[in-house]
């Protein structure tokens, strides 16, 4: 025991003491609160529920890493989106993760990321013609332009020289990368049925160009089905099949459909394919109006892409599956390729219940 020492108190430990104490004080609550590095997230739209659980899910998971997060939304705006990339630079963000709205229009900023040595993630949505991109984490879009199409095959025993068959297709918006995947993959598919005459699309519109939905828009591919019902089906010609290229954009087609007394009462509705598994479109799915929707657990890709980001704050590779397929026109780019899921009335329960996406209350009205 030291005889004669009082012990230390805020009265008795001087200037210097407490100035320490404050310092300890400080950098305690810093700890605390996690690290100081920020990470971006610019995501494109709050239309539409996927891209608020994305955005949603990413935040979360950093923040319990421990980084500081800005999320913003660029409502569809390519310009909006820039300026929201060019603020989370000049906030010192270190890396920035982005579902660029039209995935060929980021170019500049992207230098001035680069310069800043801030690492960007492309989500979901390739970021074409630059190098400045890092590393991409996306489900198979080819993929899923193949399962909707292999579904539609299958049901109306196409490869067994069933038809022909009257079909209309719905693609996703022409300044996202995704839409050109997804329409390659569904054409890989149907395009020999087409050629042989099993499949016949009435209105005559049967390429990328002009079946695009701008911004996978509900209005917009509301509009274009109304016309095509009112121009080319209302004499009663029966249309079995609508590619959809979204579940937004099935979502706009079914309304059309709706209004012109299609039903599954009437028993006249076509097969129709959508994805993300929206609740709206999971709803229709139960109801015996919309076939199918491929399902794109985002939580997943959230998870991965968080994963990434603490590799390269860290300072190590990120995880990737796929380093070969991925090429923006400029650079091939290192990928984590998730794989999506087909529902409809068979299995939803199981995949979309079971994995705990949706529970019972999700739809109770
Ligand atoms: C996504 C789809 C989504 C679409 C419209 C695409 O880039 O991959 O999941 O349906 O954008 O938001």
């Amino acid at each position: 025991m030291l005889q004669g020492k009082k012990p230390i108190t805020c009265l008795n430990m001087g200037f210097f003491g407490l100035l320490a104490l404050l310092f300890l004080v400080v950098t305690g609550c810093a700890m605390n609160r996690g690290s100081d590095v920020r990470i971006g997230v610019a995501m494109p739209t709050r239309e539409f529920q996927r891209w608020n659980q994305d955005g949603a899910n990413l935040e979360r998971l950093l923040r319990q890493d421990g980084y500081l997060v800005d999320l913003e939304y660029a409502d569809n705006d390519p310009q909006l989106q820039i300026s929201q990339i060019r603020q989370m630079i000049t906030e010192g963000c270190k890396v920035i993760v982005i579902a660029s709205v039209d995935t060929g229009a980021l170019g500049e900023v992207l230098y001035e990321a680069k310069a800043k040595g801030c690492k960007i993630i492309s989500y979901d949505r390739l970021i074409m013609n630059t190098d400045i991109v890092d590393y991409y984490a996306t489900f198979d879009n080819l993929g899923v332009g193949i399962m909707m199409a292999e579904y539609l095959e299958e049901k109306l025993g196409l490869a067994e020289g069933k038809g022909p068959y009257h079909i209309e297709f719905f693609a996703g918006g022409p300044d996202d990368s995704n839409a050109i995947f997804l329409w390659e993959g569904s054409m890989e598919v149907l395009r020999p049925y087409m050629e042989n005459g099993q499949l016949v699309t009435k209105s005559g519109e049967n390429d990328l160009k002009s079946c695009a939905i701008d911004h996978w828009s509900v209005e917009k591919s509301h509009a274009r089905m109304k016309k095509i019902l009112q121009e080319h089906y209302s004499d009663g010609t029966r249309l079995d099949a609508v590619l959809c290229a979204s579940d937004s954009v099935a979502f706009g087609a079914l309304q059309a459909l709706r209004e012109a007394g299609y039903s599954p009462e009437a028993g006249n509705m076509p097969l129709i394919t959508g994805q993300d598994a929206e609740k709206r479109i999971v709803k229709a799915i139960m109801s015996g109006e919309q076939s199918m929707s491929i399902f794109k657990d985002t939580r997943l890709l959230a998870a991965q892409v968080a994963s990434m980001v603490n590799a390269i704050v860290a300072g190590r590779e990120p995880e990737t599956n796929d380093i070969g397929n991925y090429d923006n026109g400029v650079k091939i780019l290192p990928t984590f390729l998730m794989r999506p899921e087909l529902i409809d009335l068979e299995n939803y329960r199981e995949v979309l219940f079971g994995s705990g996406y949706y529970s019972d209350s999700d739809f109770e009205e």
